[in-house]
């Protein structure tokens, strides 16, 4: 959004955990934030006509090889910038000031003394408080023009200041909670010392991105892939707000939904927002594709190309669109110019990625600015009713990276039972809400059991609930034992062929949330 119509604050990634939290927590207070890798040209981070820099922190050492670097002209744009961690290091070394390896490293919670901090981001913050600490290097030497605001017990420069430049810097983290007065310095460094307007709102972002679609598609026409997510719902009732029926939303059944989900797909997209929809019931061609594959990567890549073969042959009838709208978010899009690169492939994720080939389409995304919880804000005021904004995620490939070995109509039919009683229990406890996303998944393997007085050979079903902020990392959601008790009894006494069921306790990582 490029800052047009609002300040923007320039978050500069050299690849913390945490930088789309700094992001979020400048959005949070009114000024819109965007996020650029640190290998990001000088051209591209002045396109932004930034208010302010903010220089994350990193995994890394300055002094590993392959450090993440960035453009010494970030320093040269008369803009106050704001370093943290590795970005208060980079710019103590880019400026002539010494880093080195620590005695003592500092992880997790350290008090922080605050010194001579008038009109620097400390400015608002009492002499002692509690910080969020995660490094080994600290600056030895300051570099010129540079006072200390801030020292631990075992880091003498924790916050540095330079008022002329107005560059700041800080050891520690002030976007994680954990940091007392963070809130209170992001306001300093934000209003005190970029003097950054307030503007960013979610109704101001609507009006816009509607505006924005109405000027780009003209008269034109826009299809749009729909799964029922809430990505893609709140996608097409935006495009259906700006361009009514001119927008076409192409649900592809795939035939790997949960149980009465298709019809709950369109009931929601027609019946309740009015989008204009078209079903395409492709089931039959993706269990033929599926037939007797049972490796989870050769699974992926056979429904993510059934898919883009559907949805083309689809897009060709629909031979008046111009456009491609895209539900896609900001952290897909933060992932794929992260500056490692697109991060390691652990698995396929079919709906992330490029138009098909041999489709000219061009692409409109409405929701590349937003985080998953601003998607379900822009939901609530586009009437989404709270069972989608509230959904838990569900993954492109389906049931089918729930059924481990082959996927069959039969097993995605007892998938599917198992999983709408648990469903069912979690909702009926008040659980589902509490929980980030709880799945089913149906084992390749047949286990002992006995019923009435015969012995039994049957199905595993494993159930799995995840508390999780960003899904990169999870911990298992500690559901009572009585209701985990409850779905298990129902499980094996109202699904033909189960004789077992298991809760799954691992965290993510080493686990994933899915089984495959
Ligand atoms: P994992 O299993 O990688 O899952 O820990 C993290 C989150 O991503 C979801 N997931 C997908 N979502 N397309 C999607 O839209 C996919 O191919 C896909 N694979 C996994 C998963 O359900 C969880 O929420």
């Amino acid at each position: 959004m490029a800052g047009r119509d609002f300040d923007t604050v320039l978050v500069i990634d050299f690849g913390s955990q945490y930088t789309q939290l700094i992001a979020r927590r400048i959005r949070e207070r009114g000024v819109y934030a965007e996020i650029l890798p640190c290998t990001a040209s000088i051209d591209d981070v002045r396109a932004v006509e930034p208010v302010a820099l903010i220089l994350s922190g990193g995994p890394a050492s300055l002094y590993d090889d392959g450090a993440p670097d960035a453009s010494p002209e970030l320093l040269a744009l008369d803009v106050p910038v704001l370093g943290i961690c590795y970005g208060m290091q980079w710019i103590a070394r880019e400026l002539g000031g010494d880093v080195r390896s620590a005695e003592f490293a500092e992880y997790g919670r350290r008090e922080v003394e605050v010194g001579d901090a008038a009109g620097s981001v400390l400015a608002n913050v009492p002499a002692r408080t509690i910080t969020w600490m995660s490094h080994r290097d600290q600056i030895a030497h300051l570099p010129g023009g540079f006072r200390v605001i801030g020292r631990s017990e075992t880091c003498p420069v924790a916050a540095l200041a330079d008022d002329t430049r107005r560059f700041h810097g800080l050891q520690f983290h002030p976007e994680v909670r954990h940091t007392e007065h963070g809130a209170e310095i992001i306001d300093s460094f934000l209003f005190e010392i970029a003097r950054a307007r307030r503007g960013w709102s979610m109704e101001a972002f609507e009006h816009e991105q509607i505006r924005r679609i109405r000027e780009r598609v003209g008269d034109g026409h826009v299809i749009g892939g729909v799964s029922g997510g809430v990505d893609s719902t709140v996608m097409s009732a935006l495009l259906n707000r700006a361009i009514g029926d001119r927008f076409l939303a192409v649900f592809v059944d795939n035939g790997l939904l949960r149980k009465g989900e298709a019809t709950q797909v369109r009931n929601t997209l027609h019946g309740e927002l009015g989008v204009n929809l078209v079903t395409v019931d492709a089931g039959d061609r993706f269990l033929a594709a599926l037939a007797g594959v049972t490796d989870p990567e050769d699974k992926r890549r056979r429904i993510g190309h059934t898919f883009i073969e559907v949805f083309d042959e689809e897009a060709v009838r629909q031979r008046e669109a111009r456009f491609l709208a895209q539900g896609t978010l900001y952290p897909d899009v933060i992932e794929s110019i992260s500056h490692r690169g697109p991060s390691a492939t652990i698995k396929t994720h079919h709906n992330v990625g490029g138009l098909p080939d041999g489709m000219r389409l061009e692409l409109i995304e409405p929701l590349r600015e937003l985080f998953k919880d601003e998607v379900r804000e822009l939901g609530r005021r586009l009437a989404l009713p709270e069972r989608v904004v509230n959904r838990h995620p569900f993954p492109g490939p389906g049931l089918a990276v729930r059924i481990l070995g082959e996927v069959t109509r039969e097993r995605l039919a007892v998938l599917r039972e198992a999983d709408a009683i648990f469903i069912e229990e979690l909702r009926a406890a008040g659980w589902y809400e509490n929980t980030s996303q709880a799945l089913a998944v149906l084992l390749p393997v047949k286990t002992v059991g006995v019923m009435g007085d015969a012995r039994t050979y049957a199905d595993v079903i494993a159930l799995r609930s995840v508390d999780t902020w960003d899904f990169m990392t999870a911990d298992f959601s500690p559901l009572p034992h009585d209701l985990l008790g409850r779905v298990a009894t129902r499980i094996i006494n109202q699904v033909r062929g189960v004789n077992r069921v298991v809760y799954d306790v691992s965290s993510k990582p080493p686990a994933t949330v899915e089984w495959e």
